[in-house]
């Protein structure tokens, strides 16, 4: 899917191509992406496992380059790891013999600061995890180990939060909980969010916008639009509109599934793959 440029984007994804060289040989992860992402906007990207969602985040990030085209941040090529983007994994990654308060201030410390402890303190509060900045990981629940996660993430006061699969681990209460917690949040600083997610419910939750990629080598195969009002709340989840709006997205991810199986005629190679292997 091709995609304009939309004089509002924050993040502007274009013909994002990212080919591992492996031992069995290269690899198409993504295949000429293209997305915009606006500013204080909430996008998911769901699709099949494998299909590249990962892959696309972390060229989002910064963290790894891509083969060919580019992710511009305000409209600026990322070239490398961004003060400006902050990420949530699906593990929290905690230091297992840091307490919560030394786990949020470590990259800080990487690079010769402090955090703003007014703003951590206020994050703290904000997640509930008041008075828990002492304890040590293994302290605490799955649930809050993600919150402390959340919480180092937002302590740059990022303008970007990237999640891969954040609550992929937690138990659908805990899930619940922690959605609400990320839409109000939102909804008092406004960041732009990507969020990768395999909960179709998730992602209609909590985005304006959700992408579905295809099976592998990843594409942006469509968008969907999410036009209800905040707060969503429990209600709004059990309305006919949101279950169309699950059931299409749904559909359409099997569907895609289905095509993966399906043999495939000989494509030819993209412009991308010739450039790469020139
Ligand atoms: N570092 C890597 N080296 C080689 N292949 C990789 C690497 N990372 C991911 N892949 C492969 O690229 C494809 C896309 O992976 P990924 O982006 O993790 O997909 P998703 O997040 O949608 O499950 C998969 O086939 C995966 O095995
Ligand atoms: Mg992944």
């Amino acid at each position: 899917m091709d995609a304009v440029d939309d004089p509002n984007a924050k993040l502007t994804v274009r013909q994002a191509t990212k080919i591992y060289r492996t031992a069995s040989g290269d690899l198409v992860a993504i295949d000429r992406c293209n997305l915009d992402v606006r500013a204080r906007e909430i996008v998911s990207i769901v699709g099949p496992s494998g299909c590249g969602k990962t892959t696309l985040l972390w060229s989002m990030s910064g963290l790894h380059g891509l083969t060919a085209g580019e992710v511009r941040l305000d409209g600026k090529p990322i070239t490398g790891p961004n003060p400006e983007i902050g990420m949530v994994f699906q593990d929290a990654n905690l230091l297992p013999w840091r307490n919560l308060d030394s786990n949020i201030a470590f990259p800080f410390e990487i690079k010769g600061g402090k955090p703003d402890r007014a703003w951590v303190d206020h994050l703290m509060h904000r997640v509930g995890l008041d008075g828990f900045g002492a304890k040590m990981p293994r302290e605490l629940s799955g649930g809050m180990q993600q919150r402390a996660a959340l919480v180092r993430a937002l302590s740059f006061k990022p303008s970007v939060l990237l999640m891969d699969e954040p609550f992929g681990a937690l138990d659908s209460f805990t899930r619940e909980e922690m959605n609400r917690l990320v839409e109000e949040i939102w909804m008092e600083t406004p960041t732009t969010i990507v969020l990768i997610t395999h909960s179709i419910e998730e992602a209609v939750f909590l985005s304006d916008r959700v992408v579905v990629m295809s099976p592998r080598p990843g594409r942006v195969a469509s968008i969907h639009p999410v036009p209800f009002p905040r707060p969503r709340s429990i209600e709004i989840m059990t309305t006919r509109e949101v279950f169309d709006l699950m059931t299409t997205i749904k559909l359409e991810i099997v569907g895609e599934r289905k095509s993966l199986s399906a043999p495939k005629p000989a494509a030819p190679p993209s412009a991308a793959l010739d450039r790469a292997a020139s």
